[in-house]
């Protein structure tokens, strides 16, 4: 099937491989005018579940961070799949997918480098490209972000980013300010995010250049829960880490509430966004007989991640990863915090004033002596940031610490450390971070795939996209019988009316009615308007909807409001 999708995806606009002209690049596609539209729509669908109706915020960042950012949030030494190139032809592979695609292992990405290629040389696996044995080639982390420099020369790299994420993060200061220093808050992003695959495929699956709508929930994991009461009855298939290696018994249909109860889903607030993507996949139109919520092994989990489970959808009898689901916990908040000079923290207020100790340096280290340079201050502040994380680093004659970059030892005794009993008003916590984030090309793909269907009507096989109208590209298609005796123009007027009513239309007046119908069913249209005699007669047309064919008779003034309600169900 996979086949027939990609060509009517590229005959009929959807989507195809970018600057053909030029031999196409791969992992690089363009949406065409049916594949833009649907896109948006599935987008602004997310926005309103995922940010409106949740009552979070959306923000645009830009898409080149520089290297800071990335050493802090571990992209830099940790965003990395494994490769083997071929000694014959130069061609690149990723190393866990040539063993997932030839043998019976399934999580080869969760497994150690050297474990990779032990098992390419007891699996005899051969290039891809041009069937020469890979045994023995070297398994090597390749860093999947594009690297580029920011301004001429080359004293400032930065990277394209390779998750939205980060510029929700690196913006936390300015943010929580927003947010009245209050937790909990959300925070939405929909926008490109760039990896260097290895070896894009599957057309819009893997790519080099995709969309990403993420939200990053801020909550203070000791008092803030979320609404599990919402989601508790959602219904979903879980295929579990527990038992995805057993034979029988992988899935296990259950509710969130009872997930939850079982201690099957961790965190709480991963459930609670697991009940929501399910609703949210359904209204989309995704076949909920072939989509799953499938939980990360061990070794599987991204290096920020504590809990994560990922959406998948069955596509030609593969599971595909739609969504990840991670409780990133205060991993990246703590990260920028400690590599940059802002604050990441929100002010957590007690009920009542507490007693509590505090651990404190001198903060004026310049009688350390010059061999110290200028490095006092540094000093003093890393001293005191050691004093409130870990006293015990007090407890002998010296204590050794990191400022600008150097290591010094200094005497305890000239720190000044003392430990003294305060009235606290509350302290200050990193927040920690729950993220649905879902790749917008993918879930355009899985809708197109399980919308994909053929039937026979009047004798003729016809091609249909069953999309749910709300995303629909095109809502209706408006046709006179024929363009003559005024019924084109009744139909560009009504054409027009719904346009002015905020809804897509297409006109179309050229071949016979039933072609005419039978290009919008290819392309997904849920509705189709037609002008003919009688309608010039009573101000009436004919109205059909696509999976059905059957057509009823309506007002035309009844027509925007009728199908404005049925596009919103
Ligand atoms: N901020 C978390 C994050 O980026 P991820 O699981 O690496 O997590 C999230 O990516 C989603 O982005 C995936 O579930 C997938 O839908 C999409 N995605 C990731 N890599 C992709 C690629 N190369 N091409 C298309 N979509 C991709």
């Amino acid at each position: 099937m996979t086949g027939e999708l990609v060509e009517l995806a590229k005959r009929r606009g959807f989507f195809f491989q970018s600057s053909e002209a030029y031999g196409g690049v791969s992992g690089f596609y363009v949406y065409g005018p049916q594949g833009a539209a649907l896109k948006r729509n599935i987008e602004d669908s997310w926005r309103d579940r995922f940010q409106v109706q949740e009552g979070h915020r959306e923000i645009e960042a830009p898409t080149v961070m520089p290297e800071p950012v990335f050493e802090a949030s571990g992209h830099l030494d940790t965003f990395d799949d494994m490769l083997v190139e071929c000694p014959e032809c130069g061609e690149s592979h990723r190393a866990d997918h040539l063993i997932e695609d030839n043998t019976d292992i399934e999580d080869a990405e969760a497994m150690p480098l050297s474990e990779v290629g032990d098992l390419i040389a007891e699996y005899d696996l051969h290039c891809p490209s041009c069937e020469t044995p890979l045994a023995g080639e070297p398994v090597e982390d390749f860093n999947l972000m594009f690297e580029t420099d920011i301004g001429p020369g080359s004293g400032h790299p930065g990277y394209l980013r390779p998750e939205t994420a980060q510029g929700i993060f690196v913006e936390f200061p300015r943010l929580k300010e927003y947010a009245r220093n209050q937790l909990p808050f959300g925070i939405t992003q929909i926008g490109t995010a760039y990896r260097n695959e290895i070896s894009p495929r599957k057309s819009i699956i893997r790519v080099r250049e995709f969309t990403q709508a993420e939200l990053e929930h801020f909550i203070d994991p000791e008092t803030d829960e979320p609404p599990l009461h919402r989601v508790e009855d959602v219904e979903v298939t879980l295929y579990s880490a527990v038992e995805q290696n057993d034979d029988d018994g992988d899935y296990l249909r259950t509710t969130i509430g009872e997930a939850v109860e079982e201690g099957i889903i961790a965190s709480d607030w991963v459930a609670y966004y697991l009940g929501v993507g399910q609703e949210w996949y359904e209204r989309i139109g995704v076949d909920m007989d072939r989509f799953r919520f499938r939980q990360h092994l061990a070794g599987e989990r991204a290096h920020y991640a504590s809990d994560c489970w990922d959406a998948e959808a069955e596509i030609d009898g593969d599971w595909i990863e739609i969504t990840g689901y991670a409780y990133r916990s205060d991993y990246d908040l703590s990260k920028h915090d400690k590599y940059s000079d802002e604050d990441f923290t929100i002010f957590r207020q007690y009920d009542e004033p507490k007693v509590v100790e505090r651990a404190t340096v001198d903060p004026d280290m310049s009688y350390l002596g010059p061999e110290f340079g200028g490095a006092a201050a540094d000093i003093a502040e890393a001293l005191q940031t050691l004093a409130e994380r870990d006293r015990t680093a007090f407890d002998g004659d010296v204590v050794t610490v990191e400022a600008d970059g150097d290591t010094y030892a200094i005497p305890v005794e000239k720190t000044g450390f003392s430990v003294e009993e305060v009235k606290e008003s509350g302290e200050h916590i990193v927040p920690h971070v729950v993220e649905p984030s879902i790749g917008i090309g993918r879930v355009l793909y899985t809708v197109l795939d399980h919308a994909y269907d053929t039937d026979e009507i009047e004798g003729e096989t016809r091609t249909r996209l069953s999309l749910d109208p709300e995303i629909a590209p095109t809502t209706v298609g408006v046709f006179p019988l024929m363009d003559k005796d005024g019924m084109g123009e009744t139909a560009r007027d009504i054409a027009a009316e719904l346009r002015s009513h905020g809804l897509d239309v297409v006109y179309d007046d050229s071949g016979n009615i039933g072609r005419r119908y039978r290009r919008q069913d290819e392309v997904g249209t849920p509705f189709c308007v037609t002008v003919d005699y009688e309608g010039l007669e009573d101000d009436t047309v004919t109205l059909r909807e696509r999976d059905s064919t059957e057509q009823v008779r309506v007002a035309v003034d009844d027509l925007p409001n009728l199908i404005a309600d049925l596009r919103s169900g």
